[in-house]
């Protein structure tokens, strides 16, 4: 059977830190969804169709991850493109009070869907999409944080009055 995770989030913008835990699950799992939520609480700095395109430039020709966007539920959207598995990275204590109760609300919405958490690597733990924001925001250099055609990108945006 093929197993088939699925790696949710806002990804405004992706990081080196998304990156790399997309890059150790391909080798746990045969295929990456990549699910991109569209949350009407939250304004993101790149539309939906930006961030897609960031990630599927991050990965050219890798026919194992799927970039797409969904709305709704999120084990709704996982069992509906058959995934058996949530993949969340970790990174610090900070993270693990939010991913808990996620982890259990998802649990009780359907006990089906695995939730299962990598550790962020050392160099990425404190690189999140809100700080690289901030930090590119107010001219501040991002270099190494994300990938050269995000690091344009939040140049460019932030450069447009
Ligand atoms: O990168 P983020 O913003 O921390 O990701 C949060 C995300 C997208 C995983 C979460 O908000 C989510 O799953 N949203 C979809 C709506 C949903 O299913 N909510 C209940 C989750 S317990």
């Amino acid at each position: 059977m093929k197993r088939t995770a699925i790696y949710p989030g806002s990804f405004d913008p992706l990081t080196h830190g998304h990156i790399s835990i997309i890059e150790r699950g391909l080798r746990v799992f045969d295929e990456i969804v990549v699910a991109i939520a569209i949350n009407v609480r939250k304004t993101p700095l790149f539309t939906t169709e930006e961030r897609i395109a960031m990630i599927r430039e991050s990965f050219p020709g890798e026919d194992r991850l799927k970039t797409e966007s969904f709305e709704g539920l999120l084990v709704g959207y996982a069992k509906e493109r058959g995934c058996q598995v949530i993949l969340r990275g970790l990174r610090a204590v900070s993270d693990f009070e939010y991913e808990l109760q996620m982890a259990n609300m998802n649990r009780k919405l359907d006990d089906e869907i695995e939730t299962m958490f990598m550790m962020t690597e050392e160099t990425h733990f404190y690189v999140s999409s809100g700080l690289v924001k901030e930090v590119a925001r107010f001219g501040g250099d991002v270099h190494g944080l994300v990938p050269p055609h995000v690091e344009s990108a939040l140049t460019e945006k932030f450069s447009t009055p």
